[in-house]
């Protein structure tokens, strides 16, 4: 059994303030989450105040992107190593907005997978295709191609030391989900195409789904058989949504 993983992308939102309230609410709702696995990943400069709030509770953290470099002259950059000594245990890497935005390649994002993985954190590898691609037929080719530049750096056993978010871009932010069954479908189609080359690692991994879920349609989607957990963006910025979707995956 995959233990369901229900992480919070804050993304580029929130203040100390609100941060606080958001934290303050969270861990008083966490006792009514049974099974799931929580965590949160904060705007870096947040880390400090979010490890600070989060030690000693059931909430886990961690950061939205890393550097490839272990240190250096490189302005504007976090390496793992400073997102380990706030005791982060996770890192988005390969997020659509980075891919889409800000240039990261297939190759850049599974840099950064193993770059995380080496260093002890716990690398959150997001793959998804545009609407585009959904409406030609695509999908599958895609996911499989932003796995794969993973795989044919790392080695497929890499994958089972992160967790997948399947995040179709035109869901995200945009209030329209995946359908339970076209989620599913896409979930199952990842799952296989890794247990071509290894059933025990496809059989392990979580993958979750992100993209407008919310308090009112994660159950659903959750109940999925391949559906491990969500990523969540806007939802997770308000506690009570935020614990309803954590309750929903058990
Ligand atoms: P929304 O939940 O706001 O659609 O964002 C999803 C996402 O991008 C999480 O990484």
């Amino acid at each position: 059994m995959r233990k369901p993983i229900i992480a919070g992308n804050w993304k580029m939102n929130g203040s100390r303030s609100s941060i606080k309230e958001l934290l303050d609410g969270v861990k008083a709702g966490m006792g009514d989450v049974k099974s799931a696995e929580v965590a949160v990943c904060a705007p870096a400069i947040y880390l400090a105040d979010v490890s600070e709030q989060l030690s000693g509770s059931d909430v886990a953290w961690g950061g939205q992107n890393l550097s490839t470099e272990a240190s250096g002259a490189f302005t504007g950059e976090i390496s793992a190593d400073m997102l380990l000594d706030f005791n982060s245990k996770f890192v988005i890497v390969g997020h659509s907005e980075r891919r889409t935005l800000y240039g990261e390649t297939d190759e850049l994002v599974a840099e950064k997978f193993e770059v995380a993985r080496k260093a002890g954190l716990t690398p959150i590898l997001c793959i998804g295709e545009s609407l585009e691609e959904r409406e030609s037929g695509v999908t599958n080719d895609v996911c499989g191609r932003q796995i794969n530049a993973v795989i044919e750096r790392s080695g497929v056993e890499a994958l089972a030391d992160g967790v997948i978010a399947y995040e179709p871009i035109w869901a995200i932010g945009t209030g329209k989900t995946a359908t339970p069954e076209m989620a599913q479908e896409t979930h199952a189609s990842i799952r296989k195409m890794i247990a071509e080359k290894d059933a025990a690692v496809a059989d392990k991994v979580r993958i979750q789904y992100g993209g407008s879920m919310n308090a009112g349609n994660a159950a659903e989607l959750l109940a999925m058989e391949d559906i491990d957990g969500g990523l969540i963006g806007g939802a997770s910025l308000k506690a009570e949504d935020f614990l309803a979707i954590c309750k929903a995956a058990g």
